[in-house]
Order: C-alpha cells, then sequence, then structure tokens
C-alpha cells in the first residue's frame, strides 16, 4: 500500500461523501489480514463506471473509480498472491429496485423500462451476483484486475435490447424472487429505448435522502447478494435458530412480498418532543391474508390502514387474537438491529397453534418483518434509549358466530416509533399491589401464551392498583402465594438465599409465566457471567418475607421489552407496605443488565454489512471477541448473547 491506511481511509471517506463508491475503507484495513491468508478483494463497481448514466457524475465517476482502484490494486497486491477483481452489476431486482419503481408515478412502466434494457429480458437477481462472487473468490484463481459485468448485456448494441415477446416480470425474476406490485404483460417494443440509463436505472444512483443513511446501490446490492447466496448455498445452519424449519408450502414467503408504498408519507415525530408508547405508528403495515381452501396469500408491505372486518369476525367474539412485541434499535452507525427477534417468532408460532389459527413459517415471517422495519427503516428513532416497536399480530377472522376453528385468518404487523422508558437513563421503581384474590394465568391455562385475551382481564386489576397507591400488580398464585410476574413483565429477585448462596432467582416457565425475551436473555447474561447462582425456581411469598425481614434481599425488578428491566421498591401486600431496599443496593445489578443489554442492542455493525469474516470484524469493531455468522443476519444459538442479533440494511 503506497500511502498510510488513514490517508486512504481520508480519500475513501470523501468518495464515500460523493456517493459512496462501493471500494470501502475496510478493503485497505482488511489487506494485512488477505496477504497472509492469500485471500482475494472482490469490490462491487456497476456497468454504469463503463457505459455513463445521464444526471449522475458522482455516481458514475465514483463508480468507475472503482473500476479503475480494482485495477491498480490488482497490480500491487500480486506481489502478495492476493488478486483484486470487481463485479459490475447491471439492473438486479433488488428491494431498492423495487422501492424506487414503487415511487415512480408509474411503477410499471419504470419496471418495464429497466426490465427491456437487457438483451435477456430480464434483470438480474442478487443470487447472480453473488454467483459471480463466488467464481471470483473460488475458480478464477488466474484471473486479477479484471472487471465481471453481470448486466444481462446490458451494454451491447444500441436502443431497445430485449425482443417481442420479452418473459413477464415474475417468470424472469424466478420464483423465489420479489415481486412488483404490479404483474405487467411482457408488452412488445420499448417507447423510450433502452440502456441501463432508462427511467429506473437513472433513479437508482443514490441520491441525497434528508435524514437517511446514504448506502450507495452498489453497497446495497453487495449486501443483498452476498446475502442470497449464503442463505441459499452455504449456511442453512442459521435458519436452525428458528427451530426445524417449515417447508410445507403451507406457509406464505418473503420473496413473494409485494410493496406498495406510500403516496403520502407522513411527518416523522420531533425527536425533541416525547414519543408516547403505542400513539404513533409509521407509514407501512405488513398484511398476510390466510383462508382455509387457499392457505396464505401473497405478504403485502402496504401504506399503514385501518382494517374491514366482519361484525362476527371471531378475533372480536372469541378472543382468537394473538400478538407479539419486539423492539428494533437503530446504533449512532444508523443500522438497525432487531434483537432475538426469532425467540418472538418461536413464541408466536406457539400461540398460534394454541388458538389453532394457521401455523406459518417463522423464517419466512421475519424476513418479511425485516423488510418492513427497512422499508420504514427512517422511522426509527436514534436518541438514547429510543426504538421502534414491532408489534405482529395474528387474528382468527372467521365472519360467522360460533366457537370454532376460523376459516380465515390476518396476520399483520405494525411498527410504532418508542421514547426512553427511563428518559436519561434515571431508573424510577416501580409499587406494586400483590393481591391473591386476582389470578392472572393457572397452571393448564394459557398465561404462557401471548394472548390478547389474557390481557383485557387485567386491566381492572392495573386499576384496582392505582387506587391503592400502586403502580402495577404483583401476580400472586396458588395457596402459597408463588410471585409470578409483576403486570407486563417477568419477576426477578436478586438475594442471598437461606442456604447462603447469592442466587438471581425467577420463576420457572411452569405453564403461568410468559417466556420473555429479556427475561431469557438475563439469564444467559448472568449465567454468562457466572459469578452468582442463576435459577429458575418457585418463590413463595412466605419465604420472600422472611429474606425482607432477615435483610437478604437486594434488588427485585421486572424484565420486559419495554423498559427492559424495571426496580421494585415497595410492595402492598396483605394490607402493609413492604419495602424492598433495591434503589439503596445500587440498584447495581439492574443498571449491570441495563448496560449491557444497551450496548448489545447498539453494536456498531458496519464491518458484519460489508460481509467480512469474523477475523476481520474483531479487527475492525471496537468490541473485541464478537463474532459473527457470516452472513451477519442471523446467529447461532450456541453463540454467546452479545453476537445474537438480527442486522438490517
Ligand atoms: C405477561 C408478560 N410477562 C412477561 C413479559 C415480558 O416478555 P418480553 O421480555 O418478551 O417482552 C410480557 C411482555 O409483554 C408480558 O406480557
Amino acid at each position: 500500500v503506497p500511502r498510510s491506511t488513514s490517508e486512504h481511509t481520508r480519500e475513501m471517506a470523501i468518495r464515500m461523501h460523493f456517493n459512496g463508491a462501493g471500494g470501502d475503507p475496510g478493503a485497505w484495513l482488511a489487506l494485512p489480514h488477505l496477504r497472509k491468508s492469500h485471500g482475494n478483494v472482490i469490490n462491487i463497481s456497476s456497468l454504469v463506471g463503463a457505459i455513463g448514466q445521464s444526471q449522475a457524475v458522482p455516481y458514475v465517476a465514483t463508480e468507475g473509480a472503482v473500476t479503475a482502484m480494482t485495477k491498480a490494486l490488482a497490480l500491487d497486491e500480486s506481489q502478495y498472491g492476493v488478486r483484486a477483481n470487481c463485479i459490475s452489476p447491471g439492473n438486479i431486482w433488488t428491494p431498492l429496485w423495487e422501492e424506487l419503481a414503487a415511487s415512480t408515478p408509474d411503477p410499471t412502466v419504470t419496471i418495464r423500462e429497466g426490465t427491456l434494457a437487457q438483451p435477456l429480458g430480464r434483470m438480474g437477481h442478487p443470487a447472480e451476483v453473488g454467483a459471480a462472487a463466488v467464481f471470483l473468490a473460488s475458480e478464477a484463481s488466474f484471473c486479477t484486475g479484471i472487471e465481471l459485468l453481470v448486466t444481462g448485456g446490458a451494454e451491447l448494441g444500441y436502443g431497445c435490447k430485449a425482443g417481442r415477446g420479452t418473459p413477464r416480470m415474475r417468470s424472469a425474476a424466478g420464483p423465489s424472487s420479489p415481486r412488483a406490485p404490479c404483474n405487467w404483460e411482457g408488452q412488445a417494443g420499448h417507447p423510450t429505448g433502452g440502456g441501463v440509463s432508462g427511467a429506473g436505472q437513472e433513479r437508482l444512483s443514490p441520491g441525497p435522502r434528508p435524514g437517511r443513511a446514504q448506502i450507495p446501490a452498489s453497497q446495497t446490492m453487495a449486501a443483498a447478494a452476498l446475502r442470497e447466496i449464503w442463505t441459499r448455498k452455504f449456511l442453512p445452519v442459521p435458519w436452525l435458530l428458528c427451530g426445524p424449519r417449515r417447508y410445507d408450502s403451507s406457509s406464505f414467503k418473503a420473496a413473494d412480498l409485494q410493496l406498495e408504498m406510500t403516496q403520502e408519507p407522513h411527518k416523522k415525530p420531533d425527536p425533541s418532543k416525547p414519543l408516547l408508547f403505542g400513539k404513533t405508528f409509521t407509514d407501512h403495515m405488513l398484511m398476510v391474508e390466510w383462508n382455509r381452501e387457499k392457505g396464505w396469500g401473497q405478504p403485502r408491505i402496504q401504506p399503514f390502514q385501518n382494517l374491514t372486518v366482519h361484525p362476527a369476525c371471531s378475533a372480536l367474539h372469541y378472543s382468537l387474537q394473538l400478538f407479539e412485541g419486539m423492539k428494533a434499535f437503530k446504533g449512532r452507525d444508523q443500522c438497525v438491529r432487531l434483537f432475538r427477534p426469532w425467540l418472538n417468532m418461536d413464541r408466536m408460532l406457539r400461540s398460534a397453534l394454541r388458538l389453532c389459527l394457521p401455523s406459518f413459517d417463522k423464517v419466512e415471517l421475519l424476513q418479511c418483518i425485516r423488510r418492513l422495519v427497512e422499508v420504514d427503516k427512517d422511522w426509527v428513532p436514534d436518541s438514547s434509549g429510543t426504538s421502534l416497536y414491532v408489534r405482529p399480530v395474528l387474528i382468527g377472522n372467521e365472519p360467522s358466530l360460533g366457537v370454532g376453528n376460523p376459516t380465515r385468518a390476518l396476520l399483520f404487523v405494525i411498527l410504532c416509533p418508542v421514547g426512553a422508558y427511563f428518559p436519561g437513563d434515571a431508573l424510577s421503581p416501580v409499587s406494586l399491589l400483590a393481591d391473591p384474590s386476582f389470578i392472572r394465568a393457572w397452571v393448564g391455562g394459557v398465561g404462557d401464551y401471548k394472548l390478547g385475551g389474557n390481557y383485557g382481564p387485567t386491566v381492572f386489576v392495573q386499576q384496582e392498583a392505582l387506587k391503592k397507591g400502586c403502580e402495577q400488580v404483583l401476580w400472586l398464585y396458588g395457596p402459597d402465594h408463588q410471585l409470578t410476574e409483576v403486570g407486563t413483565m417477568n419477576i426477578f429477585i436478586f438475594w442471598t438465599h437461606e442456604d447462603g448462596a447469592l442466587e438471581l432467582v425467577t420463576p420457572p416457565l411452569d405453564g403461568v409465566i410468559l417466556p420473555g425475551v429479556v427475561r431469557q436473555s438475563l439469564l444467559d447474561l448472568a449465567r454468562t457471567w457466572g459469578e452468582f447462582r442463576v435459577a429458575e425456581r418457585k418463590i413463595t411469598m412466605k419465604e420472600f418475607l422472611q429474606a425482607l425481614e432477615d435483610g437478604r434481599v437486594r434488588e427485585v425488578f421486572g424484565s420486559g421489552t419495554a423498559c427492559q428491566v424495571c426496580p421494585v421498591h415497595r410492595i402492598l401486600y396483605q394490607g402493609k407496605h413492604l419495602h424492598i431496599p433495591t434503589m439503596e443496593n445500587g440498584p447495581e445489578l439492574i443498571l449491570r443488565f441495563h448496560k449491557e443489554l444497551k450496548a448489545i442492542q447498539t453494536l456498531p455493525c458496519l464491518s458484519v454489512l460489508l460481509g467480512f469474516s469474523s477475523e476481520l470484524v474483531s479487527c475492525l469493531d471496537p468490541s473485541p471477541g464478537l463474532q459473527f455468522d457470516p452472513e451477519g443476519v442471523f446467529l447461532h444459538p450456541e453463540l454467546p448473547l452479545q453476537d445474537q442479533l438480527l442486522l438490517l440494511l
């Protein structure tokens, strides 16, 4: 490398400023490692770097620069056995293309123009770019400094390239490709001549988008290609996270997603004003319909809108309804991550089966949610403690009375930007009413499922708590008054057990407790630390009172997606206000959990998006020892908690 790493990084930063030219500073940092391992560099450029594109000088210039840089790099690095090549894709049908087409006055025309620009009569697929990358990385061992065009021949000849009878978008893109919301017939002739600089492609060159991280098309495509190829060819393993995958056709498929962008985007909330939970919704929602005869329909991302349901709808009459709640966090790097969402998918499917609502493929739903969050990414707030709350819902939509299996169902997902639960990170403790005459859930019941029917009846008890000067309800169960949950949170006690051991304890998943994602995460974290005993065991009021009297209780807290961890300082039980010394004790453990979870939820991920190996990630990333699944999306269940994130572009 003729110049220092920092000089290169600066120059690259300027180029990124121009148009985020596909060459990246990471490549320079990677070189020492690539030399050691005789690896190779694959840059993603663009066909427009070679043939130009109207109204896109910086974009074209920087893409051309990537190709030129590849050749120079190939010369310099050959002596170390490092090959450098680049791929120049043309029109590839990516979510970006889809999104941009949907934002044009006539998406049908835009897509048609983009499609007819290729003699092959179709757009490429990200996997085809991925396949070219795999070829360059592995088979092409005698190639260096080359530009591999993956363009369907778009650079050849004059004018409209595709002949009459060009295949339709649908068949062209392949059965597993994303489909355009429109279903145009491949008509003959192209009105304005083709070329990659057709209307659709022009829109592809990334222009400035206010308030949005600039992700150049080439980088988006590269990431999409890598993802595609990794998921399809090499790494079935990540899907194991969601348990055995269901290959039956009875699920909807993320690849069939239709996208209809809103024509009337709403104003985003003012970041200087507090965001109340569940009051503000983003511009889009996911919607999938099911009926007994045809199974699942195509999933749609559509403008946020009201539902129209039959007045006899079984969700309204018999509570055939379930939901989930999870959060997406935006880090300082503007990447968005969903925290352990496969646990929510697991829980949601369990709930669906319990209610005789239709089964679905958890992975496909998660991919659809991922796309929805990507579409509304600008709605994810980024100040400390804020997030985007993701609410998937599945309802029976049977349009007739009578308790029974519904013949119709609706699955939808809505998103709400939410403020910090504890503004300024100052944890405020809550007081609880513990009244054994109110029972939230019972053995043999459905308390361990996230069903709407579990929540409606708790409103009254919550009001009772408020009347008695308490903020939330401590749910007791059984003649021995077991402590089960706190409001809509799992409960934890950090104490010295009567046997003298320092212990973190929470009730076991015995059918009465909702298996909380945060509950599981706190248990995982505490077990990783190995500093005290971690137990899942019944806790009765009798032993709790004894521990309070003995001064053995350190901290009591709830855990849940809304607050993460929430301290408890008072419990009203059998007419007595019990003081809990949580706040006097720091609360050391609560603050530690809070800090750890927050750090995990906002880990830097640029390196992962670029698809680097774990070795490289740990050298680029400030979090030492971080290991990522090469896809950078799902991680293995055996990995430590801090690695278990879903990363989004
Ligand atoms: C009854 C109940 N318990 C516990 C929780 C915490 O679950 P999670 O950590 O998945 O948010 C919730 C969350 O909504 C809940 O409703």
